[in-house]
């Protein structure tokens, strides 16, 4: 199929973020995400009241995402749509909304992987530099920590991955014992830039080879914190900016760790960031001085194309398009979406 132009909606609901986006081949028109205040109450996400929200989001977004792109429905070329992983109930909401938009304008759709969609952020025509194959990606979220071997738009190796909690969850968890609202993980970063990364020693986890453990930091934190709360009601309070600044610090060694062992092992250079911890300014400064040391080629994209988004979602799907690779109209949501 060879079109000069080709116009996608992608549309991402596999969790906590209704997103919608247009794209114009691998340019960005409009990228809209509604962040669901509702589940910060609870300190992490109800899958319940989540689909309800996506329920509740989704027409108004790709009102909003259509609008400001300038297109009108019937310029689409396809919709795009993340089948899994994530919450069911979610996903759903996405799946079947894009299933009966694309029926009814008479267009296919694209089912993408979450994570397929992270790793390919870095080619969204928005971001500043666009990586050269094969890069080793380190790919951090609030479900997910893993490091690939990037071959081609559709190659893709998994050399290493988290035995147990994401990175993502890490920064979330120990922001919960801290009493840092959900998601913990912004709010740690932005609390750390004022304190001391080496004024706390937390315990970084000791895994062979290229694989990651968050779960060691999460209780390290947690009993240290019940340790001095017994001697200084105020403990936290008193030394927020220092245990965020700690915490982070030890969480983002350990990433970096095995970025840099990784490196060695495959001799590849090209080195790049994704997912919403890749957010994290400490994180994107360490991979700078790294990138000096070792003499990488690194590839940071925007902050808005690393945490959860639909234009991620668009990329793979023009990608899929220019392969034909269509989805079946009985295409349904997969929670547990292998890779
Ligand atoms: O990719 P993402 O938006 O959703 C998933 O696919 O999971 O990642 C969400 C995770 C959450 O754990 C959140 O706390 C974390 O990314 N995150 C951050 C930052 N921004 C988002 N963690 C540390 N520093 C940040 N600036
Ligand atoms: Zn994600």
């Amino acid at each position: 199929m060879s079109k000069k132009h080709v116009y996608i909606l992608a549309i991402e609901s596999s969790c906590d973020d209704t997103a919608v986006a247009v794209l114009k081949n691998k340019k960005v028109l409009s990228n809209i995400i509604t962040n669901q205040k509702i589940h910060k109450k609870y300190g992490g996400v109800v899958p319940e009241l989540a689909s309800r929200a996506h329920q509740k989001n989704i027409i108004p977004i790709v009102e909003v995402a259509l609008k400001k792109s300038n297109l009108n429905k019937n310029q689409l070329n396809a919709i795009a749509f993340t089948k899994g992983p994530g919450l069911l109930g979610s996903l759903l909401v996405g799946v079947n909304f894009a299933k009966s938009l694309a029926l009814s304008l008479g267009i296919p759709c694209i089912e993408v992987h979450h994570m397929h969609a992270h790793i390919l952020s870095h080619f969204i025509e928005n971001n500043k530099v666009i990586p050269n194959f094969p890069y080793l990606c380190l790919t951090v979220s609030g479900g997910h920590t893993q490091l690939v071997i990037v071959k081609d738009y559709f190659s893709i190796e998994i050399i290493g991955k988290t035995l147990d909690d994401a990175a993502g969850e890490a920064f979330d968890k120990t922001a919960k014992t801290l009493g840092i609202e959900y998601p913990g993980g912004p709010l740690m970063d932005k609390y750390a830039k004022n304190g001391n990364n080496l004024k706390f020693n937390f315990s970084k986890s000791k895994v062979p080879q290229l694989n990651f453990s968050f779960s060691g930091i999460k209780t390290n934190v947690l009993y240290f914190i019940k340790d001095q709360l017994k001697i200084d009601k105020h403990f936290i309070k008193n030394n927020l900016e220092d245990l965020c600044a700690s915490i982070q610090h030890t969480i983002i060694e350990m990433l970096m760790e095995k970025l840099v062992l990784g490196s060695k092992k495959t001799k590849i250079n090209n080195i790049a960031i994704s997912g919403g911890v890749a957010a994290n300014s400490y994180l994107r400064n360490q991979l700078k001085k790294s990138a000096k040391k070792h003499n990488w080629k690194i590839f940071i994209p925007k902050v808005e194309y690393c945490t959860d988004n639909a234009a991620m979602i668009g990329l793979v799907g023009y990608l899929k398009y220019l392969n034909n690779e269509f989805s079946e109209i009985n295409s349904t949501a997969k929670a547990r979406l292998t890779f």
